[in-house]
């Protein structure tokens, strides 16, 4: 392991603003493990755990999950053999987690804490218009928009030929309050994490939110 890398990195974004997006590219370009708890919530959820029926009432809502079931799931999953360089020390790209400051607190706790905060900065109108355009392929998890990433067949994925589907929490009622669960519980981790947060303008083409991500990266001791 080399110790000028950061080896612990958090996305943190509203809703929409790119996390899923930009975590793919930086997991292509530098080998990342990509820890989504979105992703790994829906999982949960169709797959029938308690986890996951709990946690869809949450999210059919917008509401966020329980902070005790989001720190046990993440607690689980870093101790995991592929979120660890050989020495053991912990290494990963976490999309979505913390999400709250006791989630952060959390982190810390197990000394987790990040070395690397991108903050993708979007206003809400432009959430908006990407999560209600925004679909998503079940099968391998892959993200289209139907105006700024539109896929080759209508409805299919570009990757493995599955159907597209518009997520259940990607409606208007749903994405404000998904946009004021962000305000009130996560916006503070902006602050909590002042002196390792880079900001990325992400309300420009993806192409170019990823660039500037990967600039940070180089910053931060990572090389391509
Ligand atoms: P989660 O799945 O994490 O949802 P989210 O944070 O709301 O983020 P999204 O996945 O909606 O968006 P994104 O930022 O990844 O954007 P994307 O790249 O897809 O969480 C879902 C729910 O789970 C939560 O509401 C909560 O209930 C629960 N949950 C999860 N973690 C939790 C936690 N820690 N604690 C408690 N509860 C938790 O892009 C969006 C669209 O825009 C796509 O169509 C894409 O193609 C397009 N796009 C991306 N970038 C650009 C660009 N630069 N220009 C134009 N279009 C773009």
């Amino acid at each position: 392991m080399n110790p000028r890398i950061a080896q612990k990195i958090i996305l943190v974004g509203a809703p929409g603003a790119g996390k899923g997006t930009v975590a793919k590219g930086l997991v292509d370009r530098f080998g990342l493990i990509h820890l989504s708890t979105g992703d790994m919530l829906r999982a949960a959820v169709v797959a029938g755990t308690d986890v996951g029926m709990l946690a869809k009432s949450f999210m059919d809502r917008g509401a966020l999950v329980p902070d005790e079931v989001m720190v046990r799931l993440i607690s689980d999953r870093v101790q995991a053999k592929d979120c660890r360089n050989t020495d053991g020390s912990p290494r990963f790209l976490l999309d979505g987690f913390p999400r709250t400051l006791p989630q952060a607190d959390a982190l810390a706790t197990e000394g987790l804490g990040p070395d690397l905060v991108l903050f993708i900065d979007v206003p809400n109108e432009s959430v908006v218009r990407r999560l209600s355009g925004r679909r998503t392929c079940p099968a391998c998890g892959s993200v289209h928009h139907i105006e700024f990433a539109p896929p080759l067949a209508d409805g299919i994925c570009d990757r493995c030929g599955g159907t597209l589907v518009h997520r259940s929490d990607d409606h208007d009622a749903t994405i404000r309050k998904r946009l004021d669960a962000f305000a009130v519980q996560t916006a503070p981790l902006v602050q909590r994490y002042g002196s390792v947060i880079e900001k990325v303008d992400g309300n420009l083409p993806p192409e170019v939110v990823l660039k500037a991500a990967v600039a940070v990266m180089r910053r931060y001791g990572f090389a391509t």
